[in-house]
């Protein structure tokens, strides 16, 4: 965000630097960063792994990867300049002579950027590790300094609001708030940071942003994928918790928070901790009514037939888990009072897209109630991904000599003011190295979001639900989620 301010010398240490994240995601956007100019002056990647590599064999196997998953092309010339900050270190994750070694290659790059450099520890570890790691980082010294040390944090952070809080604490006793990055990559999507600039950035929209002009919310984030590799990790956490509980209440939040006095970080993590506590809890006599949950089967898609969630590698053949949930949410705020706010996600789902509609009211008294036109109501959508773009549907008249009406949509497409655009790692990473925190979760953000989601949590784990597998792979998902919204005379868009 800050893209002006000086970058401190950094040595970035990854733990988990051998598994999928890191070379899909963390060094294609390191690489990209570079390319930019966007890497601190003096820089060095300390790669930790358990098995014993060489610089050269790791430096190869990252740029394998590069030429796969990086933005932009990989080119001799950049390369030669990016592997030299890339080292390779033998590390055991619970072993502390491991911590004590490492130390002692953290002080051989400081005497060589001549000063003590700051200091990004990443965990892209499986979260039983965050404990041990934490606990060696404090018992060697090796973020001893508040100011120039960092750590981030991968999902899932807990999987409760209790083992969130516990976390929190145990984070707390090495590093202070202000040190703790806690990633929702959802936050560095180019389109869900827009949100801010759409809402605040302009006179026209905001005043129409609330109750009284505004009749429903829909926020969708369909994937076409499955469970894929991570059957075993899925099948123990389902869409509430893997989707919902962060990227969708994430971007929840920015649609409904209040306008922040500041782009300051601390302002705005505020006012979307705000929404959270005014997002009405539901009993847990009351899940079925606001929450819908399915599990993907069997289909057939174009004479292809595709696996259902109980056929797919680790999966339990009488899984409860759902790999699709919808949810009407309630804010008690003056804003927001009546207004459904409608959030689905889902795996195996027709297409892959993400996008949030505003549906506004219609109009209180028709001038065009004696034609034949039918009018539709204002609508803003706001397409995350693959689309790009802000589109507003209005009523205009057909051109022509009779006073024909008919929907028309107004589109801004980030895609042709920008072709090429960052990766939500890119910019997450960026905002690490630079120490803004607007993009990243404050304790209470998580613990209050797992607080939205626990008694529907809790229902679902404990209750068994019979009709799974309830939608066909390439589906919208079931039934039941058109009822939710249609109950209230609103349709899915
Ligand atoms: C991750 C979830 O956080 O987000 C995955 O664990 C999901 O299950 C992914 O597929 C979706 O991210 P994106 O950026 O592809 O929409």
């Amino acid at each position: 965000m800050n893209e002006n301010r000086m970058l401190q010398p950094t040595t970035i240490i990854i733990f988990g630097a051998t598994g999928d994240l890191a070379k899909r995601k963390l060094f294609p956007a390191f690489y990209n960063l570079y390319i930019d100019g966007r890497m601190p002056k003096g820089f060095n990647i300390i790669a930790l792994g358990r098995a014993e590599n060489t610089d050269e064999y790791f430096r190869n196997y990252i740029k394998e990867n590069l030429e796969s998953f990086s933005r932009k092309k990989v080119t001799s010339e950049d390369w030669a300049g990016f592997q030299a900050h890339i080292t390779y270190f033998q590390h055991q994750l619970d072993e502390e002579s491991s911590y004590k070694d490492l130390y002692k290659k953290l002080q051989d790059f400081d005497a060589v950027y001549g000063m003590r450099a700051n200091r990004l520890f990443y965990l892209s570890i499986a979260p039983n590790f965050i404990s041990t790691i934490s606990n060696h980082i404090k018992n060697t010294s090796l973020a001893s300094d508040p100011k120039k040390d960092r750590i981030i944090i991968e999902k899932p952070f807990g999987h409760n609001k209790q083992s969130a809080a516990e976390l929190n604490s145990l984070l707390a006793e090495t590093f202070e708030e202000e040190q703790i990055y806690r990633i929702d990559h959802y936050l560095g999507k180019e389109t869900v940071q827009n949100i801010l600039a759409f809402r605040f950035g302009n006179s026209i929209f905001e005043p129409l942003w609330d109750h009284k002009y505004i009749e429903s919310v829909q926020i969708t984030v369909a994937e076409e994928v499955g469970v894929e590799t991570r059957g075993a990790f899925y099948e123990q956490t389902g869409a509430l918790k893997d989707m919902i509980q962060n990227h969708l209440l994430q971007i929840l939040c920015m649609v409904a928070m209040e306008p922040p006095a500041s782009l300051k970080s601390g302002e705005i993590r505020d006012r979307k901790v705000d929404v959270l506590k005014a997002i009405r809890r539901i009993s847990p006599d009351q899940v079925d009514h606001y929450a819908v949950r399915g599990q993907y089967g069997r289909s057939v898609v174009g004479g292809r037939e595709i696996k259902g969630y109980r056929q797919e590698n680790g999966i339990a053949p009488d899984s409860n888990t759902e790999t699709f949930a919808a949810i009407k949410f309630y804010l008690d705020n003056e804003r927001w009072q009546d207004v459904p706010f409608y959030v689905r996600t889902g795996k195996k789902m027709k297409e892959k897209h993400s996008y949030i509609t505003i549906q506004f009211k219609p109009l209180p008294h028709s001038t065009f109630s004696d034609t034949p036109h039918h009018l539709s109501a204002n609508r803003l959508i706001i397409n995350i991904q693959p689309m790009m773009d802000i589109r507003l549907l209005f009523m205009a008249k057909k051109p022509g000599l009779a006073m024909d009406l008919k929907p028309v949509e107004m589109i801004f497409d980030n895609f042709a003011c920008q072709d090429d655009t960052p990766e939500a790692y890119e910019t997450l990473l960026q905002d690490a190295l630079l120490g803004d925190l607007t993009l990243f979760m404050r304790s209470d953000q998580v613990e209050e979001a797992w607080d939205v989601v626990t008694t529907i949590q809790e229902a679902w784990e404990n209750n068994k639900d019979l009709s799974f597998p309830n939608y066909k792979a390439g589906s919208w998902g079931p039934e039941d989620s058109n009822t939710l919204v249609e109950r209230q005379g609103h349709n899915w868009v």
